[in-house]
């Protein structure tokens, strides 16, 4: 399997506080890698590093065998990296329709058409709100609309920060359903989640990360069954 990302001993610091200290993980292509951790272990931040938010004092992140370090955050969108952020963040006073034509500058004419449509099959909730301002979206319509959003990219990496916070447990269903179907539909995702169980189930692979280094890693199977996760992170 080819790697598409890859993390190499990071370092990233909050003026003094060293939030990330020396993690290496890979995302090979097609796979759903998922990092999990408590409140504050760094899943965030590690995201913002790739996305270039943040910037690491050593180390490097190398996508597609290019080396990330210091092209700015907007040209690595364009690279097809696509970061959904925490507390999906949509554009309130546009529409539906308007928010993921905004996610689409970097395609032209029908392509946009074709993945509108696209969208829309995969998020038949936001078919019916195309045209419904996204500020009078429920939160979980609105984590829809941050993820087609970013779909609308054609991100050859999908990165994912908590999708399914604060969400009813119906709709975290929902959200892992999808994540599943763009897994079926070749989607290299990396997904950061508190929610350990359900990201470990749809993981091929995973990595735990406790304040700022990476503690264990294994298949999501392996993971969901360790005794010492279980007891950690899966309340028993
Ligand atoms: N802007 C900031 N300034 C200072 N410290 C920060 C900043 N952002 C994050 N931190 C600290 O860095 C550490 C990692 O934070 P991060 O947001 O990456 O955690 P997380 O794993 O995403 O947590 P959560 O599950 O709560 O979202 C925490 O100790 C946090 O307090
Ligand atoms: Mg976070």
């Amino acid at each position: 399997m080819a790697s598409i990302l890859k993390v190499d001993d990071i370092n990233v610091y909050y003026g003094s506080i060293h939030a990330i200290k020396g993690i290496s993980f890979e995302v090979n292509e097609g796979e759903i890698v998922t990092l999990i951790g408590a409140n504050g272990a760094g899943k965030s931040t590690t995201l913002n590093t790739i996305s270039g938010l943040l910037h690491s004092r050593t180390g490097s992140v190398t996508f597609m065998d290019e080396n990330l370090g210091k092209i700015p955050c907007h040209k690595i969108v364009s690279k097809g990296l696509a970061l959904v952020p925490e507390g999906r963040r949509v554009f309130l006073q546009m529409t539906v329709q308007e928010n993921l034509e905004m996610g689409a500058y970097t395609q032209s004419g029908k392509a946009i058409d074709q993945d509108l449509a696209h969208v829309y099959e995969l998020f038949p909730r936001l078919k019916e709100r195309m045209k419904q301002v996204a500020g009078t979206l429920s939160g979980g319509e609105q984590q829809m609309l941050a993820m087609g959003r970013a779909l609308m990219s054609h991100p050859k990496l999908l990165m994912l920060d908590e999708p399914s916070m604060g969400l009813a447990p119906i709709l975290v269903e929902q959200i892992f359903e999808i994540i599943q179907n763009l897994h079926k539909e070749g989607t290299t995702i990396l997904l950061v989640e508190q929610n350990a169980a359900a990201a470990l189930s749809v993981a091929d692979r995973g990595y735990v990360l406790e304040t700022g280094k990476i503690v264990t890693s294994g298949s999501g199977k392996e993971l969901l069954a360790s005794p010492a996760i279980k007891k950690a992170y899966l309340g028993g």
